[in-house]
């Protein structure tokens, strides 16, 4: 593998940052791509359940030098507070194998107060965003005036467009009712947060190419998921970055040339944070079951907000569509274990919208809000299968049902997981 992408197949949290921790043991660099602290990888190691929210998953593998790429959003404060945390839990983080683009943009408080004053302003019609600023720092992107990390290293220019940043926000939190900042405190943590940086901060996107010249294997770590992509996503209840395959050569700066391998990353059901059309949405006792009661780590609340996840059937439409967007070499399909104990098992392998069916899903949120799934449904199985290692040791009814997700979106199933350990997945 010169590069591999590993990319969220649905809503997000299917499992990525699980599956990019078992791709990092044969890689070394892992990129992060997109989007910033909105993202929560969980990854189980021993004892050690991680919550990765910007560094890469690939940090706890040794001999792996982790990058955050030009496309992502970083909010530095919040992102020493990461580096400390998992320092305390044994893992190196040092300047020789962790590194941040200088043209990544930064997320400062005027975006997370933007965030949430938004939020606010579109009363039921909010996003439900993770309210870490992700969009208010994309739009100053867009804008083009945004802050990027490389200004970290000039402390006196940095502090200038830092403190008028914060004023010119100060202007529009007022209007909206939102609590204005003190520039100079926020000037003032952001220049301690910016010498304790600077020596991570690079030029990643010559690192990658000079690493991929010498034949390096590179693997970019997505975030976030298909459907939550601001192009290819339930448009307006999407993120604001570039999730999909596309992203990670721009969020790089890497050409297609280099990719041999585009893995999506699916959950056997769905699940989904925040607003925005779900069509297998269950609420009741079945979704309550896939959600589990949050005694166990792996079940269904938020890893960066703790929210309760919507949770419903597998819907092919939207894996489908996956496939077609991201260019999926083969599927990873995780927590098959929860499925243990279902009776019957039901798929959604069409929309049914105005009396029209849909295998891809529509443009518009007007007919997305309006489609009803149309199901097959599948035998159940009772067995634990949480410690079974190959796939002939799984009931009949498991591999049928994997079986038939990878037909109905003719893309090869690959790998699957029945926990969240290391060891417990299944080549198929
Ligand atoms: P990500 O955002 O895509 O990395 O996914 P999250 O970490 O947010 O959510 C996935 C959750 O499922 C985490 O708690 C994982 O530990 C857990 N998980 C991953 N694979 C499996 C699996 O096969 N079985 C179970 N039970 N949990 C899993
Ligand atoms: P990982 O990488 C699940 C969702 C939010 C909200 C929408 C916009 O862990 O899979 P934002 O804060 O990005 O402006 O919120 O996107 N969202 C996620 N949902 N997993 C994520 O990341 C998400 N990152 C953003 O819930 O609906
Ligand atoms: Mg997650």
């Amino acid at each position: 593998m010169p590069a591999t992408i590993v990319i969220g197949a649905q809503w997000g949290d299917e499992g990525k940052g699980r599956v990019a921790d078992w791709l990092a043991a044969e890689a070394d660099v892992v990129a992060r791509y997109a989007g910033g602290d909105n993202a929560g990888h969980t990854v189980v190691v021993g004892e050690k359940v991680f919550k990765l929210h910007l560094v890469p998953s690939g940090i706890l593998h040794d001999h792996v030098v982790c990058v955050l790429g030009n496309g992502m959003v970083v909010n530095p404060v919040n992102l020493l507070k990461e580096m400390d945390q998992i320092r305390a839990m044994g893992v190196d983080v040092s300047p020789e194998r962790f590194i941040i683009s200088s043209r990544a943009h930064l997320i400062t408080p005027a975006h997370v107060a933007l965030d949430s004053v938004s939020e606010k302003a579109l009363g039921n019609q909010a996003i439900g965003t993770t309210l870490r600023g992700i969009g208010p720092a994309y739009m100053d992107k867009t804008g083009r005036k945004g802050i990027r990390a490389g200004q970290m290293l000039r402390v006196e220019d940095f502090a200038e467009a830092l403190y008028n940043m914060i004023e010119q926000a100060n202007v529009t939190l007022a209007r909206q009712g939102g609590v204005t900042l003190d520039p100079k405190t926020v000037t003032l943590d952001y220049l301690d947060a910016a010498s304790r940086l600077q020596p991570y901060i690079k030029d990643t996107t010559v690192y990658l190419n000079q690493q991929l010249q010498k034949g390096a294997r590179v693997l970019c770590e997505g975030a976030q998921g298909t459907l939550l992509d601001i192009d290819h996503g339930d448009y307006p209840f999407v993120t604001s970055s570039s999730p999909t395959a596309g992203g990670a050569m721009t969020g790089l700066g890497i050409g297609p040339r280099y990719i041999d391998k585009v893995m999506g990353v699916g959950k056997c059901f769905s699940t989904r944070v925040g607003s925005g059309p779900m069509p297998t949405e269950l609420e009741g006792e079945l979704g309550n079951r896939l959600r589990g009661t949050g005694e166990n780590h792996w079940d269904e609340f938020g890893t960066t907000t703790g929210r309760p996840r919507r949770c419903g059937w597998l819907d092919v439409v939207v894996l489908r569509y996956a496939a077609a967007v991201n260019g999926f070499t083969d599927l990873f399909l995780t927590k098959l274990d929860v499925l243990s104990g279902f009776e019957e098992l039901k798929i959604a392998v069409a929309y049914k919208i105005d009396g029209q069916r849909y295998e891809y899903p529509p443009a518009t949120l007007a007919e997305l809000e309006r489609a009803e799934a149309e199901y097959i449904t599948l035998p159940g199985w009772s067995e634990d299968i949480s410690r079974v290692k190959d796939k002939h040791d799984l009931p009949e009814a498991t591999r049928a049902y994997v079986q038939k997700v990878a037909e109905l979106c003719q893309t090869p199933i690959s790998t699957i997981s029945v926990g969240p350990e290391r060891d417990q997945l299944i080549h198929f």
